[in-house]
């Protein structure tokens, strides 16, 4: 991952709130000390007795922008990726056997309704792709709703009877079956989207992952992070991030002339400053400043993190030399600029990226985001164009700028 992980824990920081939860954290001497004060629900109360949650399941692609989709909608208080429809016992994300992957939702029937989330789920992916969405090809990405009662089921189908008048040029592939068990999938599956910004972790107090995984905040933020709130939700959102990184960079600037100058804390700050700024950029949506990147990352045994998705236990990255997956890398440049292998299908099979899943995409990002090297390397290329060789604490990588 090319992501910095570095800036984790350490500051402060306020946040934000859901249907207008609002947590404020409050900065005392660089230490994380949050307070967070609930105007209306906080995540404790949302299951409360008195407040019956229902929980429904679908399968529509891969489940870390399925959780995503259903992440923002009003009424909607938890989400979690899974897997469901299939036989195999302990379905794991590289062998999940039958299953397809899938969110299971958890929502307060007064607020929003199943038929509702049948209404999202259908706008959500595309029914009729048969075998997959998008990029991601195979049965673990069919379309499925799953259901636990006739009346589910008799919504079910006659929302699918619905989708499948407004076309008859193609079939609706979405299967109906009835939920036996869902499997939640691994952590590092969880609110995916979210974790991709550190930045919004950061700004939810740094949770620790069970509190994530169960908060109604970070479900939100979650669908914020991947951009898939209803436009009004997402626009409040980002006018309340932007709020507090104004007053966060106001509040460093202040302290900033006033402390005197050391070397490497002066030089941390700079590297905050640059953060808050880069990521106002962001939520703003002001993309001039933006590039837009997808990569192919190999480790090695200098890289700071030795696992990734192919290599769990870091078996083979831990015996590759940084040499070894230079070499590696510049054959596939080779392959990928003569035509005979395409970029993202490399990406796809070898990448030591969780952006593998994608092809390669990181999506877009700006100054600031990246590590370093990576940045610059990134920002030289002209669009379409795949870099050098170029080194990072990740690993090694080739770069292919997509914006
Ligand atoms: C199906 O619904 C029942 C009753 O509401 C519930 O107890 C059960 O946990 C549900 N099954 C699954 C797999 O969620």
């Amino acid at each position: 991952m090319a992501l910095s992980e570095k800036r984790r824990n350490r500051f402060f920081i306020p946040y934000v709130n859901i249907v207008s939860l609002l947590l404020v954290c409050i900065s005392l001497l660089d230490k994380a000390v949050c307070i967070r004060i609930s105007s209306q629900i906080s995540d404790s109360v949302v299951d409360s007795p008195d407040r019956p949650l229902k929980s429904a399941v679908f399968a529509l692609g891969s489940f870390w922008r399925s959780e995503a989709a259903f992440g923002c909608i009003h009424g909607v208080v938890r989400t979690t990726a899974g897997y469901a429809g299939g036989a195999k016992a302990n379905p794991e994300y590289r062998n999940l056997g039958d299953h397809a992957e899938s969110v299971q939702v958890e929502y307060d029937p007064r607020i929003v309704t199943y038929r509702q989330l049948l209404d999202v789920f259908w706008s959500s992916h595309d029914s009729r792709q048969v075998f997959g969405q998008g990029p991601d090809v195979g049965n673990q990405y069919r379309s499925c709703i799953f259901t636990n009662s006739t009346e589910e089921t008799r919504l079910a189908s006659t929302s699918k009877e619905r989708e499948q008048l407004k076309s008859r040029s193609s079939i609706v592939t979405t299967q109906i079956q009835k939920l036996e068990t869902f499997h939640r999938a691994e952590p590092d599956h969880q609110k995916f989207e979210l974790k991709q910004h550190p930045f919004l972790i950061q700004l939810i107090g740094n949770m620790a992952e069970e509190e994530l995984e169960r908060s109604a905040l970070a479900t939100k933020l979650n669908g914020y992070a991947a951009e898939l709130c209803p436009p009004r939700t997402q626009k409040q959102i980002d006018s309340r991030v932007n709020e507090i990184i104004r007053k966060d960079s106001d509040r460093k600037r202040k302290k900033d002339s006033v402390s005197s100058i050391d070397r490497t804390s002066e030089k941390s700050k700079e590297k905050k400053d640059d953060h808050s700024n880069k990521h106002r950029k962001k939520s703003k949506m002001a993309s001039r400043d933006q590039v837009k990147a997808s990569h192919i990352l190999i480790k090695h045994q200098g890289s700071r993190r030795k696992a990734s998705w192919k290599d769990p236990e870091g078996k083979i990255i831990m015996t590759t030399t940084r040499e070894a997956a230079v070499e590696q890398l510049k054959s596939i440049r080779e392959d990928i600029v003569s035509g005979k292998a395409n970029f993202e299908d490399v990406a796809t099979r070898v990448s030591d990226c969780s952006s593998a899943k994608r092809g390669g995409d990181l999506g877009p990002f700006g100054r600031g985001q990246m590590q370093k090297p990576f940045e610059e390397a990134t920002y030289a290329l002209k669009v379409g164009d795949i870099s050098d060789i170029v080194d990072t604490e990740s690993g090694v990588h080739i770069i292919k700028r997509t914006a």
